[in-house]
């Protein structure tokens, strides 16, 4: 009714403006039996003969990519969406009436077709729908819609951050089957990039790719049904993924490395590890909330932070073997060998000291003649003796440790080479092959 009362007030304002009858609104509506409520307009598919094919044409534009979900596995965005198709009673020469060739009419008072999209799980309060429908003279009728589309999409989240998807927006009919009605596309796909590109206004972390329609007739017992199947290609923007998780965990893995050039006798290279092998394990709490867990296959990205936490860890267990071996080894020469070098090293300096003693005792017999000051310049002599002694033995011992550096520096080689096996199969399948 409110329909009518909208037609009403056309009319009167059509026949308030118009001087010539002929051009307002309402005889055209009364050429097409539109001003008396018809359900032979609203009710049935808009044809004359049964038989003929009625061809729904759905063009659909993306306006923004609002969200990719990845824990929901959902794709939201922003459409346009036009349905348009011939309502064979609804023709008119435009020429009988002042050139009106189209004509916008209450969309309750047509026949729809039932259209909708497999992959729609919003609500329906976010279509806003146009209460009109737009009509013209030779019988196209055209109906659009915007809605904030919840989309559901299967993701890949293999290649992550470097992924494309590729989300379905599949169109088909609740009831009509392939001889009623047909489904088609009405740009093509090159013409539907470039526009949805041209007119994408938020797009988050994506980039478009292609946007690409393509019309299947599937065979679904003996029903034929028709389907329009929009394709929408996106890549992600992964510059912030690459700076935020994957170069820090690269320069930290590069700074466990550097560490081996730490000396081992001191705690430091223990504990300067643990913290580069913590500093990972938040770089991997920050992973976790990113990545959904239905993931069937593990993405590379967690590939890569596990590898690499795992390769921190056994770089600490060896440094920790590397101290015990170091202890081991300290203890057994204090106890059983006997530091035979060092004692070689100190009788030469000792020779070289008593020379030097030697000479400073002539300068001192031609300066000062006290005894005394010969006494206390031996005195002080054996005690600088002393304290060379002790630092010697102190200093000698980690290169004695030969078994220690041994497992270091073996262990540095394997390492060196496990990382660079590794990343370079990282590179291969993940980042080049995601580009290629
Ligand atoms: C409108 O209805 C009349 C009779 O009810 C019919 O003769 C005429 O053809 C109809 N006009 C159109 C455009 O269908
Ligand atoms: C989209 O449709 C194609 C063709 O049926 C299918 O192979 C593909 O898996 C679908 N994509 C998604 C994300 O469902």
């Amino acid at each position: 009714m409110a329909a009518l009362r909208i037609l009403a007030f056309l009319a009167s304002l059509a026949l308030c403006s118009g001087q010539n009858s002929d051009c307002s609104y309402l005889t055209l509506l009364d050429h097409l039996n539109l001003s008396s409520s018809q359900i032979m307009l609203t009710a049935m598919r808009p044809v004359k003969d049964w038989r003929t094919n009625t061809t729904v044409k759905i063009d659909l534009l993306l306006y923004g990519i609002l969200q990719v979900d990845e824990k929901s596995q959902t794709l939201t965005s922003h459409i346009s969406l036009e349905m348009s198709w011939i309502n064979e009673f609804l023709m008119w020469e435009p020429e009988q009436f002042c050139g009106i060739s189209t004509l916008q009419i209450p969309a309750s008072m047509l026949w729809i077709p039932d259209i909708s999209m497999k992959e729609d799980a919003s609500d329906t309060s976010s279509i806003s729908s146009s209460p009109l429908l737009a009509v013209s003279s030779d019988g196209w009728v055209k109906k659009v819609a915007r809605q904030r589309l919840i989309s559901t999409c299967k993701l890949s989240l293999n290649l992550f951050p470097f992924d494309t998807q590729r989300c379905n927006f599949t169109f088909n009919s609740y009831t009509a089957d392939d001889h009623s009605l047909t489904l088609d596309g009405s740009r093509n796909n090159s013409a539907l990039t470039m526009i949805s590109a041209h007119i994408m206004v938020t797009k988050g972390e994506w980039a478009l790719r292609h946007l690409d329609v393509t019309v299947v007739s599937l065979n679904i017992s003996e029903n034929h049904e028709n389907i329009v199947r929009y394709t929408v290609t996106i890549r992600r923007k992964p510059l912030l993924y690459v700076v935020n998780l994957i170069v820090p965990l690269l320069y930290l893995l590069v700074l466990d490395v550097a560490s081996f050039f730490i000396h081992a006798s001191k705690g430091e290279k223990l504990s300067f590890k643990i913290t580069v092998l913590l500093s990972i394990s938040v770089l991997l709490l920050i992973l976790q909330d990113m990545l959904p867990s239905t993931e069937d296959i593990l993405p590379y990205i967690a590939t890569y932070f596990v590898a690499v936490f795992a390769l921190v860890g056994i770089s600490v267990l060896e440094s920790m073997l590397v101290l015990f071996v170091m202890d081991m080894e300290a203890y057994c020469s204090s106890k059983f060998c006997k530091p035979v070098e060092a004692e070689v090293e100190i009788q030469l300096h000792d020779h070289e000291s008593e020379d030097k003693v030697q000479v400073e005792q002539q300068k001192g017999a031609s300066q000062a003649d006290a005894p005394g000051g010969r006494q206390l310049l031996k005195q002080i002599l054996q005690e600088v003796k002393v304290v060379r002694q002790m630092a010697a033995n102190q200093e000698q011992k980690p290169s004695h440790c030969s078994l220690a550096v041994l497992i270091d520096s073996v262990f540095f080689v394997f390492y060196l080479f496990t990382i660079i096996v590794f990343l370079t199969y990282m590179y291969i399948n993940w980042i080049y092959l995601a580009f290629a």
